[in-house]
């Protein structure tokens, strides 16, 4: 099987599947608990269908919006993602260069493996900072202040992972950074050379958005204890509101599920929100994001721009969910995959997979600019 042979998600993720030793793949697929939430979200584009329409003149699709003050080629944006270069040697390189060439922002973790400063100044798409609340308020600061001078336009907190879902996929192969792995995990890495290869004589593992702040000496801070230790479970709408403010720019949360917590968003200041239930691998039992999302648009839509993440895997998806009033769509496994089947190669591919459905859907719906899209055009079950 080759990057050529690959035509959706499901493709890439064998592809991944086959490259990847299973305790990274069983990372990159695996979620919480009984992984039903991590299931409904692909399934809940499924409950709802799409109602076209017809003979409107539909030469030209602009798929172009803006998010944030963001404005973007394509609705589409990829979701910030942990350890990218564990997946691929090019890692968070790739995914910006990709994003780049399609015209959309893309998400740097704070537990990313390359520095934002690098990917800033070489991309020119916009770039979120995705950032968790540490017990340290100054340490929040300087990070803050960090992402400032390298020109970031976007924060995004990430408030869903409180504490750390229950993994079980790796409790069972014993990944964790730095490895920790069972025997049977190792036996995986032995069985696929070509990854531990590229991995070792490509530059080493660092997780650079941390190690100025965070002592990582000897890789003794696992992020398990990053998590347990340094972030701040106290964390509340106070101390979200100071962070908006001393940042005075675009922000948003990631991670709001109610209607409630999305209306004290928007009173505190956010700019956007991200409805997201972190792919299913944080609380199992979360309802799937796009189900949310009618619930949450009532609530705030005219005041914030509404985002989502979870379980996008076609154009159509999309579609649904900006038929619904979302303004752009978070990506996280559907270019996650194609980054470990074939590197850069692979995440071009799925964005322009992604961009041709698309353009091919608006058409099918008698569209020429997201603006057409209304809740007029779904229908749930
Ligand atoms: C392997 C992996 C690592 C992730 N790391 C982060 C992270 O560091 N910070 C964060 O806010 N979300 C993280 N997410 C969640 C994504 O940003 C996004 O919310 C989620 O993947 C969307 O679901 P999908 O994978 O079904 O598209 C991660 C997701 C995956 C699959």
């Amino acid at each position: 099987m080759r990057l050529s042979d690959c035509y959706n998600f499901h493709d890439f993720r064998e592809l991944a599947r086959r490259r990847l030793p299973s305790p990274i793949f069983n990372y990159i697929d695996g979620a919480a608990d009984d992984e039903i939430t991590y299931r409904q979200n692909a399934a809940s584009f499924e409950r709802c269908d799409l109602v076209p329409n017809i003979l409107r003149g539909v030469e030209t699709v602009d798929l172009s919006t803006t998010v944030m003050g963001q404005k973007l080629a394509i609705p589409v944006y990829c979701s910030p993602t942990a350890l990218q270069r564990l997946f691929h040697y090019q890692g968070e390189r790739a995914v910006a260069a990709a994003a780049s060439k399609y015209g959309t922002m893309f998400g740097v973790s704070s537990l990313g493996t390359v520095g934002l400063e690098e990917l800033r100044r070489t991309y020119s798409t916009p770039q979120v900072y995705q950032f968790y609340f540490h017990k340290d308020r100054g340490l929040n600061k300087a990070m803050m202040d960090r992402a400032k001078t390298a020109g970031v336009k976007i924060m995004m907190l990430t408030v869903d992972s409180i504490t750390g879902g229950n993994r079980e996929r790796d409790l069972r192969t014993g990944f964790a950074i730095p490895f920790k792995l069972t025997l049977g995990g190792m036996l995986q890495f032995a069985i696929k050379p070509q990854w531990a290869v590229n991995y070792l004589i490509h530059e080493s593992f660092k997780l650079p958005q941390l190690e100025q702040h965070v002592d990582m000496s000897g890789g003794a801070m696992s992020i398990g204890r990053y998590f347990t230790e340094m972030l701040d479970p106290s964390m509340n709408w106070d101390d979200v509101a100071e962070m908006v403010q001393f940042w005075d720019g675009q922000f948003c949360l990631k991670g709001v599920m109610s209607a409630a917590d999305a209306r004290r968003a928007a009173e505190i200041g956010c700019t956007g929100i991200v409805l997201s239930n972190h792919g299913g691998r944080q609380l199992d039992g979360s309802r799937a994001a796009f189900d949310q999302l009618a619930e949450v648009m009532d609530a705030v839509g005219d005041r914030i721009d509404v985002m989502m993440d979870g379980g996008v895997q076609r154009g159509t998806h999309v579609l649904k969910a900006l038929s619904l009033g979302a303004k752009a769509v978070g990506i996280g496994r559907f270019y996650l995959f194609p980054l470990a089947a074939a590197g850069q190669a692979g995440v071009e591919r799925a964005l322009g997979l992604m961009r041709a459905e698309l353009e091919r859907g608006m058409k099918l719906m008698g569209c020429t600019s997201l603006s057409q899209l209304s809740p007029e055009n779904v229908r749930f079950r």
